[in-house]
């Protein structure tokens, strides 16, 4: 049967072989969470780029940049990190080049996959399904914050990581063991109550992104996957 395990950190993703695998890249707050909302809201696809300039090169007018460093919009950028930034019609048919300081970078550190998606609570159970259904081994990649541990991506990476198991997958590691258990924790207690512990929930709720949290947190809004198709991510 496949296998499922979790990086807690990018700081050891060097640390798992990602040859066959599946790689689910999460950042609850909120690049994922954001990316699928955009794709969801018409963006017709997300090249993530690890570094202003790189984002700043895109010329033309197919075009929208975004750019998020700290948990802000980067001064000179139009759009942001957050999902409410996709919602209008400016953004339709669009591609979007975006850099963030967690999330795009999770990205470009997965591309030995066999395939790369995009995990988030809003589209949970659409990958999962997927998932099921392709069968290979998954590994949970979480972007945290600046190399360091997120709570609120490890919440989500148990939470997939148990649903995985239900269904025939197996596994042989800590990092699975102890994010369910804290996923189940979250569970009893409420999502949203139990990740106002994670470092990034406050320092959102502190620039006023009470919202875009709140949104991030919604299970299941949407039911699309979307992975990395040569250089960009696309709803498959
Ligand atoms: C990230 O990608 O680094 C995070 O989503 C930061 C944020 O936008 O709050």
């Amino acid at each position: 049967m496949p296998n499922v395990d979790i990086c807690l950190t990018p700081k050891t993703i060097d640390l798992f072989d990602l040859t066959g695998k599946v790689v689910v890249v999460v950042d609850i707050f909120r690049a994922t969470s954001t990316m699928t909302a955009a794709l969801s809201n018409g963006v017709a696809k997300v090249i993530p780029v690890s570094d202003l300039d790189h984002c700043n090169s895109f010329q033309g007018n197919e075009y929208i940049k975004a750019a998020e460093r700290g948990g802000k919009k980067v001064e000179g950028f139009h759009y942001g990190n957050s999902p409410f930034d996709y919602e209008g019609e400016d953004v339709k048919g669009k591609t979007l080049v975006m850099t963030t300081t967690n999330g795009t970078k999770a990205l470009n550190l997965s591309k030995d996959a066999d395939q790369v998606l995009i995990g988030s609570f809003l589209n949970a159970s659409s990958t999962l399904n997927y998932l099921k259904k392709v069968g290979k081994d998954v590994l949970i990649f979480c972007a945290g914050w600046k190399g360091r541990f997120s709570l609120e991506d490890t919440l989500y990476a148990g939470y997939l990581a148990e649903l995985l198991l239900g269904a025939g997958f197996e596994h042989n590691s800590d990092s699975v063991f102890v994010s369910i258990g804290m996923s189940n924790s979250a569970k009893i207690q409420g999502w949203e109550d139990y990740s106002a512990n994670a470092a990034h929930y406050r320092r959102l709720n502190s620039f006023r992104n009470h919202e875009d949290i709140k949104f991030c947190m919604k299970m299941d809004q949407y039911d699309l996957v979307a992975g990395l198709v040569d250089d960009s991510i696309r709803i498959l």
